[in-house]
């Protein structure tokens, strides 16, 4: 076991989030634009190179493996991947391998995913209207995304949905989709939307729905107790006494979790963020492509994690967006 890895604000590294393809058979309004370019398959670290550098990063001191995308069971032999995870997990090296998915292909990898040791999913829906998840996904089939759903439920897997807070989209549906996560026994986290992807001209002010009115709109409603649990995640949890779920809250824009941040993203071509809301990144796909031994990646990622910067600069309080970022979600993975 290696040294473990801290960054220059005392914070240690325990989660990472891979990206495992930019692509997605959904073109969320707020994540992509309709007809995207999407990186050419050869860029992509193959799925051997992904374990290198995911086991590379377990050896230094990773706990917790978020598998995204794109749509990450979209890429092509996922499942050897987390299989080959999964012995990380066997050792007890891995504390939790888990996914952020959109749900479309569960149906199909629930089972296996199970059988890999994953035990929860985080799902995103912002709808329980298909005509409107067809507008948001431009294309998405509600249906299939619920089958998907109760496969992970049947193969015991717990359900975490994420919800991105839309003005004039979602805020009629705040209480149809807190009261279905509570009879079907999902956590549910409301996302602030962020200022990523081709924005043009647009900054998504117009779409976005501070938290604390959300929050505020259930309590009229409910009596919402704060938990203290802080997972060194951005989410901030409150338990529902009348129904006993749990929601979470998700504000990078109103409110800034920064300094107990735990991680860092690598997206598929081998690049690795050290904040989602920064343009900074360390190649890793040289290093891994230039050495067959695990020494020099193991340097460039210490040499990165010295770089992860105090705190991102999204702001959307002086009415205009700072901190846009022109990447797009999908290629860092959330
Ligand atoms: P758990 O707490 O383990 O359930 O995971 P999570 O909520 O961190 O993971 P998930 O993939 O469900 O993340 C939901 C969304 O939160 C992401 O897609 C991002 O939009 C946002 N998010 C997660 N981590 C960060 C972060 O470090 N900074 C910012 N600004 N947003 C984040
Ligand atoms: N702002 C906030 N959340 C976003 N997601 C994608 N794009 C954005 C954005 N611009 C969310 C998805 C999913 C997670 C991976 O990221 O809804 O839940
Ligand atoms: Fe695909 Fe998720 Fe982006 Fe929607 S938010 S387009 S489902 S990656």
């Amino acid at each position: 076991m290696e040294a473990p890895l801290v960054d220059p604000f005392a914070r240690a590294i325990s989660y990472l989030r891979v990206s495992v393809t930019d692509r997605c058979d959904f073109r969320c309004v707020y994540c992509m634009a309709e007809h995207m370019t999407f990186l050419p398959k050869a860029d992509l670290l193959t799925l051997e190179e992904l374990d290198r550098l995911c086991s590379a990063f377990v050896r230094m001191g990773v706990r917790k493996l978020r598998v995204t995308g794109g749509e990450p069971l979209v890429r092509r032999g996922i499942l050897t991947f987390f299989q080959a995870m999964a012995r990380h997990l066997d050792a007890g090296r891995l504390e939790e391998l888990t996914l952020t998915t959109n749900g479309s292909q569960l149906a199909r990898f629930a089972a296996d995913l199970a059988a890999c040791g994953v035990r929860r999913v985080n799902v995103s829906l912002d709808t329980l209207d298909a005509a409107k998840f067809a507008a948001i996904t431009r294309w998405g089939r509600l249906q299939q995304v619920m089958e998907g759903i109760a496969a992970a439920q049947a193969a015991g897997l717990r359900v975490k949905i994420n919800t991105v807070a839309l003005k004039g989209v979602n805020e009629d549906e705040l209480f149809t989709l807190a009261d279905w996560c509570a009879r079907e026994g999902h956590d549910l986290t409301f996302i602030e939307v962020m200022p990523m992807g081709d924005l043009g001209n647009e900054d998504r002010l117009d779409q976005y729905w501070p938290l604390s009115d959300l929050r505020a709109r259930l309590a009229e409603r409910y009596t919402l107790l704060d938990l203290a649990e802080r997972t060194g995640g951005p989410a901030r949890y409150v338990r529902v006494v009348e129904t006993g779920q749990k929601i979470g809250f998700i504000t990078p824009l109103t409110h800034n979790f920064c300094e107990s941040c735990n991680r860092v993203r690598l997206t598929c071509t081998g690049e690795l963020y050290m904040c989602l809301g920064q343009e900074d990144m360390a190649d890793l796909r040289a290093p891994l492509r230039a050495s067959a031994g695990d020494g020099v990646v193991e340097q460039a990622i210490r040499a990165a994690i010295a770089r992860k910067p105090k705190g991102h600069d999204f702001d959307y309080s002086r009415r205009h967006v700072a901190g846009r970022m022109s990447r797009h979600m999908s290629h860092t993975g959330g």
